[in-house]
This record gives structure tokens, sequence and C-alpha cells, in this order.
């Protein structure tokens, strides 16, 4: 009963989490995408439904797999992920923007496989919209919690970040360091809310990380319901 009342600090609560790296399309058989794995966020979406939430995932591209008992949303492009995270906005309580989100998509999508002519080939890419940023545009209720990945000055882009797309946390990850980032089981993340430092964790299993952030968040959140 202890157990269920500790893990229970997000009972009742709405979470909605993106996950993976956006694919966008270039022609039938190419894309641009990243080297996102989805694990961060898929152990974000585990933490969040552990402590009693109701957890969809909106999800890009992804080598790992999706965590027991929550809702897989799956979507391609940054334009898709934008629609399906707006269409479930306005009932979540909390959202957490760990998608690698492609900043750039290829401005002509190409019905038919381009073909091979000259010796170079230049592609115009245009921006894509930022997703982070319309939510927090639009945010009435909801906890907004985006990340940072940064090779450099961690702490300066991440504030930067947090105030420009009015998050309420920014999960900053310093990518240069080894066992940090996209790929590995492991990560070291800061995480920053709007007066700054919160919390610098140490090197922690992505599962731990996840825990960690969302403990902090489930807290955040209950403040601001009183
Ligand atoms: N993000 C988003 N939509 C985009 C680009 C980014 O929602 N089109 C979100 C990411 O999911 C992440 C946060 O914004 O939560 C920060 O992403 P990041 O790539 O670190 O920052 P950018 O603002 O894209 O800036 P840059 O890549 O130049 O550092
Ligand atoms: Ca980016």
């Amino acid at each position: 009963l202890l157990k269920a009342k500790e893990n229970g600090t997000l009972a009742g609560k709405r979470v909605l989490v993106t996950a993976g790296g956006t694919v966008e399309r270039l022609d039938p058989v190419r894309y641009l995408t990243n080297d996102s794995s989805g694990k961060m966020g898929f152990a974000i979406a585990e933490a969040a439904k552990v402590m009693g939430a109701e957890v969809t995932v909106v999800a890009g591209r992804t080598s790992a797999s999706p965590p027991a008992g929550v809702k897989v949303v799956r979507v391609e492009s940054a334009q898709q992920m934008l629609e399906a995270v707006l269409e479930r906005f306005d009932e979540a309580d909390i959202v957490v923007k760990s998608a690698a989100v492609a900043d750039y998509r290829p401005v002509t999508r190409h019905g038919q496989k381009i073909k091979k002519s000259g010796e170079t080939l230049t592609l115009e890419l245009e921006k894509t919209t930022d997703i982070l940023q319309t939510l927090g545009e639009r945010k009435t209720h909801q906890l907004l919690i985006g990340f940072a990945a940064e090779t450099e000055q961690l702490e300066k882009y991440a504030m930067d970040k947090l105030k420009r797309k009015n998050a309420d946390l920014i999960v900053g990850n310093d990518v240069s360091q080894e066992g940090a980032g996209f790929n590995g089981d492991t990560n070291i993340v800061q995480l920053y809310g709007p007066s700054g430092l919160i919390e610098a964790m140490p090197l922690l299993s992505k599962r731990e990380t996840a825990q960690r952030i969302m403990t902090i968040a489930a807290q955040r959140l209950a403040e601001g319901d009183v």
C-alpha cells in the first residue's frame, strides 16, 4: 500500500511524451533523419507510467521498443509530430518533448525517385515548425518540459531555450560527454527551471535519469495546483 502511494504521485494525470527522431522525406526511398534512439523518451514514458500517469508517446523513428502500458502514436515527419501533439495538448498535464525533431526538411518532396544526373546535387531545405515553441505559446495549465542537446555552453543555451520556448523545465544534455546523449543506455543531464540550475545529475541509466526528472516534474505540477 505504501509503495502504491509512493508510486502514485502522477495518478489521474495525463503525460504526453515525444520520442525518437523525425524522418523528413526527399523522395519515395530517401530521407533525412538523425541518430536518436528514442531511449530517453521511452524511459520518461515508463517513469511517468510507474508514477501512475496515463501516458501517450508520440514516437518518430526509434531503435528501442516502447515500454508496456503506454499508448504509442507513430509519426514520421516534424509536421506529423506537431499535428499529433497538438491534437492531444489540451488534455495533457505534462508534456515532455524528448524527440529529436529535424530543424530543416527538404523544400520539395519528390513523387518519384530522384535520378542521378550532374556531378553535384544541391538540396534546398526549409525550417520545420518548432513544436516546443508552439506549445509554449499555447499552453494554459500544462507543465512543459523540453530538452537541449548541446556540445558547448550548456547552461547558456539551455536557459536560452527555456525562455525562448516558454518551457517550465529544460533537460540540458551535453552530448559531447562520454556516457551522455543519443544512443547509449546512460545519460548525464542538468535540469534547469526559470531560476536556473535545479539539479546536475551524475552519470546514470536513462531509466534513473527519467525517474528523477519526472519526480521533480510531479513536484512542480503539485506546487502549481495549490
Ligand atoms: N524542438 C521542437 N521542434 C523543433 C525543434 C526542436 O519541438 N522543430 C524541441 C526539441 O524536442 C527539444 C527542444 O526543442 O525539446 C530543443 O531542441 P534542440 O535541437 O536542442 O534546440 P533547437 O531549438 O532546435 O536549437 P539548435 O538545434 O540550434 O540548438
Ligand atoms: Ca535542433
